[in-house]
Order: C-alpha cells, then sequence, then structure tokens
C-alpha cells in the first residue's frame, strides 16, 4: 500500500525524520532559504499532511488550496500563525507542541534577566572595543536581581518555570494571568496574584509570558510602560506584537524604564531600528526554546501526531479536537 504523502517545510532532525519516514512519503523543503508562500501552496495542494514553523501561515487560503489535507502540524507552541477557526472548517486537524519546551524557555528568559540586570552585553562590547580602562568603582552599574520584585505577566507552564527560578534568588513574586492560579500553586511558587496595573507599577523585572491575542497585543504599550518604575527591566520570549517596539523605544530614550531584552519582535526578522541603536537593549533571534534536545523533542512530537491520525487516534496536541469531534 502507498504511504500517506506529506510536506515537511524544514528537513527536520534525525529523530523525527526516522518517525515520519517510517510512515510517510515525506517532501522535505531542503534549501537553507525559507520555502516562499507560492513554493509552499504549490507544495502543499496534493499532501494529505503538513509539518510547517510559526514562520508559515495556515489560513483559509492554503486550507483551500489543499483539498487532500488531514493535519497541520505547527514546530511550536504558540500557534498564532494557524487560523485554527479556518482549520476546522476544512476539516483539518491542527496541532502545536506543548510542554517540551517550558523549562528551555524559563531558562532563556532567565539568561536575559541575569544579562540585562547585570549589562553584560555591554560590558562584553566594552573589552572588544579594546577601551576598557581597567576596574574602577563606578563602572556599569546594574540593578540588582537577588531580593527585587520580579512580575510575571501570563502563569502558564512557561511563566510558572520562570517563578520556580527565582526562588533562590530570594525575590517577591508577583504575577498576573486571566485565570488565577489554585492556591497550592501560588504557595508552592511563592508568587502573589495581582493585577496588571499593581504588576506593572511594583515591578523591578517584568518578564511575558502570555501568547498573543487581541488582549495581549500591545499589552507593552505607551501607557502601560508609563506606570513601571525608572528603574525597572522589561524581557520577552513570548510573541514580538507583545510589545509596542515604538512605543518602547520611546519609553527608553525618555528613561521611563531601564532596560530592555526582546527575543521576539513585532515584524521579525525586522526590528524597530530606534532598538537596535540602544546599548540598554539585549536583542536574540527568537531563540528562547533553541536547545539541541528542546527543538528535537517538539519536531518528534509533530510527527507523532501525525502518525497518531493517520493510525486512527485522537492527535495528543490537537487543537481543535473537540471541534472536529475526535474521540
Ligand atoms: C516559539 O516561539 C514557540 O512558540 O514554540
Amino acid at each position: 500500500m502507498s504511504k500517506p504523502t506529506i510536506l515537511s517545510t524544514r528537513p527536520l532532525f534525525p529523530e523525527a525524520r526516522a518517525i515520519l519516514d517510517r510512515y510517510f512519503e515525506v517532501d522535505y523543503w531542503q534549501p537553507s532559504e525559507r520555502i516562499s508562500r507560492g513554493e509552499l501552496l504549490k507544495r502543499v495542494a496534493d499532501k494529505e499532511a503538513l509539518v510547517c514553523l510559526l514562520t508559515e501561515k495556515v489560513d483559509d487560503e492554503l486550507l483551500s488550496n489543499a483539498s487532500k489535507l488531514r493535519i497541520a502540524a505547527t514546530v511550536s507552541v504558540g500557534f498564532d500563525n494557524m487560523d485554527v477557526a479556518a482549520c476546522t472548517k476544512h476539516k483539518v486537524v491542527a496541532t502545536n507542541t506543548p510542554g517540551v519546551l517550558d523549562d528551555t524557555t524559563a531558562d532563556f528568559a532567565w539568561t536575559l534577566l541575569m544579562a540585562l540586570g547585570r549589562r553584560v552585553l555591554e560590558g562584553d562590547a566594552w573589552i572588544r572595543s579594546g577601551t576598557w580602562p581597567g576596574w574602577d568603582l563606578d563602572q556599569l552599574l546594574g540593578g540588582d536581581v537577588w531580593g527585587k520584585t520580579l512580575g510575571i505577566m501570563g502563569f502558564g507552564r512557561i511563566g510558572r518555570g520562570v517563578a520556580r527560578r527565582a526562588q533562590g534568588f530570594q525575590m517577591r513574586i508577583l504575577y498576573s494571568d486571566a485565570v488565577r492560579a489554585p492556591a497550592e500553586v501560588e504557595k508552592d511558587l511563592n508568587a502573589e496574584f495581582v493585577d496588571r496595573d499593581r504588576l506593572f507599577r511594583e515591578s523591578d523585572f517584568i518578564s511575558l509570558h502570555v501568547p498573543l491575542l487581541p488582549d495581549t497585543r500591545h499589552l507593552i504599550s505607551k501607557e502601560n510602560l508609563g506606570k513601571m518604575k525608572a528603574t525597572a527591566f522589561l524581557i520577552n520570549t513570548s510573541r514580538g506584537p507583545v510589545v509596542d517596539e515604538a512605543a518602547l523605544a520611546d519609553a527608553l530614550e525618555r528613561k521611563k524604564i531601564a532596560g530592555a531584552a526582546l527575543d521576539v519582535f513585532e515584524a521579525e526578522p525586522k526590528v524597530h531600528p530606534a532598538l537596535v541603536a540602544r546599548k540598554d537593549v539585549i536583542l536574540t533571534p527568537h531563540i528562547a526554546s533553541a536547545s539541541v534536545d528542546t527543538r528535537t523533542k517538539m519536531a518528534v512530537m509533530a510527527a507523532n501526531n501525525l502518525v497518531a491520525l493517520f493510525e486512527g487516534k485522537r492527535p495528543p496536541n490537537a487543537l481543535n479536537a473537540d471541534a472536529l469531534g475526535l474521540k
């Protein structure tokens, strides 16, 4: 019997390929440059499944163009690249990769937090410039991390991982979320549920862990930046459009806050030029989950979702399982 045909917009990793190649006839996009929209639409047209990345939109246009498609699996936890309602309309299962990247992403939020507060990149650049004159009392004074107030926006798995890591730094932890965490989680993580307003006003570090939704788009606005302490730092490892980059650049310029570390951007791969020019900003290229182990697990998870569907089972990470009535 011939194997179902699928498109993978990346060659993935050997562990995931081993799973896919056993069950499917896979068209892997091999070139190192990203697949163009036109090529994606062309190649997906006759496929039964798609493995894609967060940079590829799975929308009504793509789905209308792929009448045999049964599943679209994004290798990411965030799925704002997928129109899940349109997937449901076209009877396509949409899956993502939750859970496996939480700790790696929380580690990275902490990497940025520490590097930002203690001005690590500025120090590195100074030494490399050959102009560092040697130790002095008032060089590159940063903000303490230990004992300060950490504000976590979005208290899901990743936000809680960030709070867990803060315990060793004797921090006061505030969090805001649409849903309050169970009392035992609050107690365990020593975290206090507050409204957004208090979180903005009282935090020394604010770390963002919200999904991109209408309510969180430009959550970091001119108005909310204006509520923050002048000594506070902002860390974003969630989604770029949660931050209004122009408002952030302006707030930094006017010394409304002390610095920002951004792993995600409003219009990737573009970054607001006023942020690029600033020393009080750390920029990283959307790598919060980028460890060998974690990215491998994400690709394997996507592959396993495809296998489950074609074996007649409910894909474990189906986002529209109920809407499609999957058992
Ligand atoms: C990365 O940003 C992801 O959503 O997995």
